[in-house]
């Protein structure tokens, strides 16, 4: 399905109603597991960083997850360290790669290679989750069919009114994620810099000392299984933001004040942060890659009113769309 490596992506699927419908043979639980296990990733590039790597303990995803292979925490083998604040358990592990040590706790946790090729995991990350199965319903073309054939979002976000096309499910939320984190293409990142590894890494480093200049995030808010779990709330939560229904996970809708689209909590910038920020203290490079990811699908135009993707941004990657 993907290249000879392929780094999951930090962003997840949640708009729709999903459940993990464990006894069907297309279902998402049995997708999820698929990506998981085609996420390879060459031996030699990543050699220098595949050390203490973490694994499952068993064959398939936990399924008490709130969304399909998101949490693998009471399966893993580093699970323990799942429930302590990252900053302290990445102490205890200095230059080792968090997202090697919580390797596939969440499907978008995998290690990537030592020289990493942004762009390409970027490209990667676009082909992968464009094709994720959407419940039946939800209103979102699937699989993908192309630039502008999905429903025109608009979304109410910190004050201001910013549309989109979704044209897979996914984009609802990392349209708005990589707008609130500035990552778009038009909001000062140039995709020059995601040529250059070293360079973005860098850039990367400094996005994140500014959230955490920002929201200045406590150890006891940055616990790994929190942060798996909160994916899906934050894509309910974006749902909130676009008035769409959200017919998640009944915990999930809980957590998130999910009553009705007139009746809920829109995601904030604060959210956002924090769920980039987890990928910081798991390491630059896993930050870096998904900036890479959101700038290079996607960008901000009409003066910061409308989110574009593709032909209609400045930079396009060479994939079909
Ligand atoms: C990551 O975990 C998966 C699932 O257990 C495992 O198959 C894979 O080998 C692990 N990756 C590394 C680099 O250890
Ligand atoms: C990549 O960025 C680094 C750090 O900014 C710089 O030193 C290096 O010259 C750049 N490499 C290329 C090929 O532009």
């Amino acid at each position: 399905m993907f290249g000879t490596w392929f780094r999951a992506v930090a962003v997840a699927v949640v708009v729709g109603p999903l459940r993990p419908c464990l006894a069907e043979d297309d279902c998402l639980e049995c997708d999820m597991k698929m990506l998981q296990l085609d996420a390879k990733v060459s031996d030699r590039a990543t050699k220098k960083l595949l050390s203490n790597c973490g694994h499952l303990t068993q064959e398939t995803c936990d399924p008490h997850a709130n969304y399909p292979c998101s949490n693998n925490c009471p399966v893993h083998t580093h699970g323990h360290d799942c429930y302590r604040p990252v900053p302290e358990v990445m102490a205890e592990h200095p230059g080792e790669d968090g997202y090697c040590y919580f390797n596939q706790t969440g499907f978008w946790v995998a290690p990537m290679p030592a020289e990493p090729d942004f762009l390409q995991s970027a490209i990667g990350g676009i082909l992968t989750l464009r094709d994720l199965p959407v419940p039946k319903g939800a209103g979102y073309p699937s699989p993908y069919r192309g630039l502008h054939t999905g429903p025109v979002l608009t979304f109410h976000f910190e004050g201001k009114v910013i549309t989109t096309q979704a044209d897979a499910a996914h984009y609802s939320y990392d349209d708005l994620y990589g707008y609130s984190l500035g990552y778009l293409q038009g909001q000062g990142l140039s995709i020059d810099l995601v040529r250059n590894s070293t360079a973005w890494i860098a850039a990367s480093k400094q996005k994140c000392d500014e959230i955490q200049q920002t929201y200045n995030f406590q150890n006891h808010e940055l616990v790994l299984a929190d942060w798996l779990d909160y994916n899906a709330v934050i894509g309910a939560k974006v749902s909130c933001a676009a008035k769409q229904p959200a017919a998640a996970d009944s915990a999930v809708l809980e957590k998130a004040k999910f009553k009705s689209v007139d009746d809920c909590e829109p995601v904030t910038a604060r959210d956002f942060a924090k769920h980039h920020y987890i990928k910081c203290l798991l390491g630059y490079p896993n930050s870096a890659s998904d900036g890479a990811y959101l700038n290079v699908r996607a960008c901000l135009l009409d003066g910061g009113t409308r989110i574009g993707h593709f032909s209609d941004c400045p930079f396009s990657p060479d994939v079909s769309f």
